[in-house]
C-alpha cells in the first residue's frame, strides 16, 4: 500500500497533475475514471516523441496546417510552419503542427464552396480536442482563411491568422499577367476567336509562377484583408507575398503573438465583435473586394451570434469610398504592388474616421493603437488613394433587393459596367448549369447585348451547391460582335478575380423556390443599382400560378454523408451558407 501512494504522490508532483491539468499538453485529458493514469498515458505518448519533461510543461501552440498536394497556393507552407515554429519556441511555447482538410479552388468537385463547412468543422474540433492553449492559422486559398476564422471563433481559444500571401506576377510576352483576372481576359479573348489555341496554351503556363494565392484581388486576398481588418492577423502582414522574405518574418512573429495571446487570455470573441465586424465589411467596400467575402464575413460573424446585415451593409458601402485599385478593380495592379503601395495598413488609416478603434487585435493593442504608430507611413497613391481623392465616392459592392431577391442579392458595381446600372431587360433564362452549357453558343439562341442572361439552380441548395458559375460566358455569337458586357444573374458565386456586370447571391434562390426559380425566358426584369432594386416586373397573378407550378429542378436528396447533411443544413448566401446546426445558438 505503501508503495503504492508513493508511486501516486510521484506521478502527481511530476505531471503537476491538479496544477496544471487545464493547460499545455495535459489539456483535455482522457477520462478512464483515474485521473493520474491519464495523465501518464497521455505524457508516455509525449515522451515518445522525445520531448522533455520541461518541454511538456510550456504553453502549446498548436499551428494548423493546410498544406496539401492538391493546394498550389499552399505550397510553401512548410517553410512558413518552420518560421512559425522558430517564433513559438523562442517565445516559450511549444509548437505542435497538425494536419486539417485543405480546400483549393481548382481541385475539388463540384467546387471548393461545398467543403468550407466542413474545413470548419475539422479546424474547429481540432482545435477544441488537441492539446493546445493558442493556434495559429496558416490559410491562403480562398476557402481556408474563413474555414479557419469560423471554426477558431466557435472553438474560442487564442488564435492568429496567418496569411500564405499572394502569388507574384508572371510574364506572358509583353504582358504581366497573373491568376486569374488575366486567365477570364485571355478566355473572353480565345471564345471570341481573337487568340489562337497555341497562344491560349502558352499563357496557360504562365498565369500561376509562384506558389501563393491568386496575384488579384480575389477571394483569397479579399480574405486576408478581412483577417487583418478584423484584428486577427499581426498588423500589416495579410498582403505580403508568398515569396517574400517579410512573409517568413510574419510567419515567426506570429508564433510568437500567439504565446502571448495564451498569456492575455485573447480569445476570438474579444477580437470579432460586432465592431470588428463592421470595420472589415468598411476594408471590403474600400478594396472593391470579392463577392464572396460578403459571404463568408457573414459565416464568420455568425459563429459570435453577430450579424453582417445587407441592409447595414449598403449603409456601410454609401459611405466608404473605393481606394486602392487592384484588379479586377482597375486594370494595372496587382497584389504586389498593393503590399509596396502600403498594404492594408494604408486603407485602414485613410478609412480611420469610419472605424470603430476601440476593436482589440491579436497583439492586445486596440486598432486605434496600431493606426497612431503608423502614423506618416509612406503611401503609393496610384494604387491606394487618400479618402480625399478616391477612385469612387462609394463602396464597391452594393446589397441589392426587390421582388426578384427578397433576401437580397449582391452586384460588384467597381467592377462592372456602368452604363448597365439602370435598365430594364429582357430574361433569357437557363434552368441550371447543364441548360447554359448546352445552349449559350448555340447560334439560333435568341439573344442580343441588351437582354439579361439569368441562370437558375445554382445556389446552396441545388445540386451544383453555389458554385462560381456566376461569370455566365456572353455567347459567342455576341462576342463575336464585339459585346464585353451584358447584364447577368444568378443564385451562384462569383470568383473574385471576375468582373462585368453581375448579380449574384441572389436570395432566396431558385432551389428553393425562390422569385429566381418563377422567371421565364421573355419576362421582363427592372435593375437599377441606385435604387438598390432588383424586380421580376411580372404581374402577381402570373406568378402564383407559375408558384403553384413550380416543381424543384434539383437532383433527389443525397442519401447519405457529406452531401447529405450539406443540402440539408446548408443556410442561404446572406446568412454566410453556414450549416444551420453550426452558427452559434
Ligand atoms: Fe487559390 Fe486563387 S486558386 S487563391
Amino acid at each position: 500500500m505503501a508503495k503504492t501512494a508513493k508511486s501516486k504522490d510521484q506521478n502527481a508532483k511530476g505531471a503537476g497533475a491538479k496544477a496544471v491539468s487545464q493547460s499545455g499538453f495535459l489539456r483535455g485529458l482522457q477520462n478512464y475514471g483515474d485521473p493520474d493514469f491519464s495523465v501518464y498515458m497521455r505524457r508516455a505518448f509525449a515522451r515518445s516523441m522525445g520531448y522533455s519533461l520541461d518541454e511538456l510543461k510550456r504553453p502549446v501552440v498548436g499551428i494548423a496546417n493546410t498544406y496539401s498536394g492538391f493546394n498550389p497556393c499552399h505550397r510553401h507552407f512548410p517553410d512558413l510552419v518552420e518560421a512559425v515554429k522558430r517564433g513559438v519556441t523562442a517565445a516559450g511555447g511549444l509548437p505542435l503542427e497538425f494536419p486539417t482538410i485543405s480546400v483549393h479552388e481548382s481541385t475539388l468537385a463540384p467546387n471548393s464552396m461545398k467543403f468550407r463547412n466542413l474545413m470548419a468543422m475539422d479546424t474547429e474540433e481540432m482545435i477544441r480536442a488537441q492539446p493546445m492553449d493558442a493556434v495559429v492559422l496558416l490559410g491562403a486559398c480562398d476557402k481556408t482563411v474563413p474555414a479557419q476564422l469560423m471554426g477558431a471563433a466557435s472553438a474560442g481559444k487564442p488564435a492568429i491568422q496567418l496569411i500564405g500571401g499572394p502569388q507574384m506576377t508572371g510574364r506572358y510576352r509583353e504582358h504581366r499577367v497573373g491568376a486569374c483576372t488575366d486567365c477570364r481576359k485571355f478566355w473572353t479573348e480565345f471564345r471570341a476567336g481573337r487568340m489562337q489555341a497555341a497562344d491560349i496554351e502558352e499563357i496557360e503556363g504562365k498565369l500561376v509562377t509562384t506558389a501563393g494565392s491568386c496575384a488579384v484581388m480575389g477571394t483569397a486576398s479579399t480574405m486576408a484583408a478581412i483577417a487583418e481588418a478584423l484584428g486577427m492577423t499581426l498588423p500589416g502582414t495579410a498582403a505580403i507575398p508568398a515569396v517574400h522574405a517579410d512573409r517568413t518574418r510574419a510567419a515567426e512573429a506570429s508564433g510568437a503573438a500567439a504565446v502571448r495571446m495564451i498569456q492575455m487570455t485573447l480569445t476570438p470573441d474579444r477580437i470579432m465583435t460586432q465592431k470588428s465586424v463592421e470595420n472589415a465589411a468598411r476594408v471590403l467596400l474600400a478594396l472593391g473586394g470579392s463577392t464572396n467575402g460578403v459571404i463568408h464575413l457573414a459565416a464568420i460573424a455568425g459563429r459570435l451570434r453577430l450579424k453582417l446585415d445587407l441592409e447595414r451593409f449598403n449603409t456601410l458601402s454609401d459611405t466608404t469610398p473605393v481606394l486602392a485599385a487592384v484588379k479586377p478593380v482597375g486594370n494595372e495592379f496587382y497584389m504586389e504592388d498593393f503590399y509596396a503601395a502600403g498594404g492594408i495598413g494604408a486603407v485602414l488609416r485613410e478609412l480611420k474616421p469610419l472605424l470603430n478603434l476601440d476593436c482589440m487585435t491579436v497583439t492586445g493593442e486596440t486598432l486605434g493603437e496600431r493606426l497612431a504608430a503608423e502614423e506618416g507611413a509612406w503611401v503609393d497613391r496610384r494604387v491606394i488613394r487618400s479618402a480625399r481623392e478616391p477612385f469612387e465616392p462609394e463602396g464597391g459592392l452594393v446589397a441589392l433587393f426587390g421582388s426578384l431577391a427578397p433576401n437580397g442579392a449582391i452586384i460588384k458595381r467597381s467592377a462592372a459596367t456602368k452604363s448597365l446600372f439602370e435598365r430594364t431587360g429582357r430574361a433569357i433564362v437557363f434552368s441550371s448549369l447543364d441548360d447554359m452549357g448546352a445552349r449559350i453558343d448555340d447560334p439560333d439562341l435568341d439573344v442580343t447585348a441588351d437582354d439579361f442572361l439569368i441562370l437558375q439552380n445554382a445556389g446552396p441548395r441545388s445540386a451544383a451547391a453555389m458554385p462560381e458559375a456566376g461569370f455566365l460566358p456572353i455567347p459567342k455569337k455576341l462576342l463575336a460582335q464585339g459585346v464585353k458586357d451584358m447584364v447577368r444573374m444568378s443564385d451562384a458565386r462569383m470568383s473574385g478575380t471576375a468582373y462585368g456586370t453581375i448579380v449574384l447571391h441572389i436570395a432566396p434562390e431558385a432551389a428553393v423556390g425562390g422569385p429566381l426559380a418563377l422567371v421565364r425566358t421573355g419576362d421582363r426584369i427592372r435593375l437599377s443599382v441606385k435604387d438598390r432594386r432588383l424586380d421580376l416586373l411580372v404581374e402577381e397573378a402570373d406568378l402564383n400560378a407559375r408558384r403553384a407550378q413550380w416543381e424543384k429542378q434539383t437532383a433527389a436528396l443525397p442519401e447519405r454523408g457529406y452531401d447529405k447533411l450539406f443540402r440539408q443544413t446548408v443556410l442561404q448566401a446572406p446568412e454566410g451558407c453556414d450549416f444551420d446546426f453550426l452558427r452559434a445558438g
